[in-house]
């Protein structure tokens, strides 16, 4: 069988990628290729060359990224803090940004024992599990209303068990409910909150318009809704001391400061941007 260098098809793939307004194109093509061979990325350089039903199998999953189906639905799991998760057709992608609203949680906790951590609006269970690895003392509440995205979540929460990890409590619920979660009122050290927040008519790419559940992206009232409900929980639910994150439309870096402001419980509220120097998350302490 005829081999051919790794390196052209990763070019080849990189240029149809490119063509088709994918934004990352050389990460995508290398990841995929990486997919399809077994190893990690950083490790292509060792595989100067290949059989051909890799090339095709390499193709064949280019030209499904080319029709802007989302990277982490071809190989099948995205990252958050120190795991993966499985994800694909019915939840939302965790996306990279969101690593920073997990850093800070993270950082509030050190030095607490057996903390109480509330995840809203958990998709996939990324945060909530994400926590749960890094702090096995804690005790991890996640919710959402999705019955689908929960079967993710709970094939996720099953997979980090296996894994060693302490179990999550999963709920579901809508975090618009008055009731939800009383039981924690004035016992939370943490809640981490990344819910749908993008206005209704804002363009995205078809990776989430297509792919991504709309209810997972959209929220009414301008992409406030949600975030308001998660901002009356939080101030119920948490602890004198204790601390809460959410994330939120890059347009809504003045209107969610303001929001959490307004709550008399809450003080020390805090602008976040993300990588690329957005206004993304927020967050504040109950007093
Ligand atoms: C942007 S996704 C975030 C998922 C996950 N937190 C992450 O970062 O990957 C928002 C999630 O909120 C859920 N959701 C939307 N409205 C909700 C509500 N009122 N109550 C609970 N969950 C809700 C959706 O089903 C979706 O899974």
């Amino acid at each position: 069988m005829k081999r051919q260098p790794l390196r052209l098809a990763i070019m080849e793939a990189t240029r149809i990628l490119d063509d088709a307004g994918v934004s990352s194109p050389r990460t995508d093509a290398e990841l995929i290729a990486a997919h399809v061979l077994g190893v990690e990325r950083g490790r292509l350089p060792l595989v100067p060359l290949v059989d051909s039903p890799v090339v095709d199998a390499i193709g064949q999953l280019v030209a499904q990224r080319a029709k802007r189906v989302p990277l982490q639905h071809l190989t099948g799991w995205a990252a958050m803090g120190g795991i993966t998760l499985d994800v694909g057709p019915g939840v939302f992608v965790p996306r990279p940004e969101t690593e920073l609203l997990l850093e800070w949680g993270l950082k509030l906790l050190r030095g607490r024992e057996y903390p109480v951590v509330v995840d809203l609006c958990t998709g996939s269970g990324a945060l909530a599990l994400a926590v749960a690895h890094a702090k096995a003392d804690a005790v991890v509440y996640a919710v959402d209303i999705d019955s689908q995205a929960l079967a993710w979540a709970r094939h996720n929460a099953d997979a980090r068990v296996a894994a060693g990890d302490t179990p999550i409590r999963l709920y579901s619920g809508d975090i618009g409910d008055p009731t939800i979660f009383a039981e924690l009122d004035g016992l939370v050290d943490l809640v981490l909150c990344n819910p749908p927040y993008v206005p209704p008519g804002t363009a995205v790419p078809p990776e989430v318009s297509q792919h991504d559940p709309a209810h997972a992206v959209f929220a009414q009232e301008g992409g406030l809704a949600v975030i308001r409900h998660a901002i009356a929980l939080s101030a119920r639910l948490l602890r004198p001391g204790g601390g809460l994150a959410i994330e939120h439309d890059d347009t809504h870096g003045t209107a969610v400061p303001t929001l959490l402001s307004a709550r008399r419980v809450l003080s020390s509220v805090e602008a976040h941007q993300d990588l690329a120097g957005r206004p993304r998350f927020v967050t504040a302490r109950r007093g």
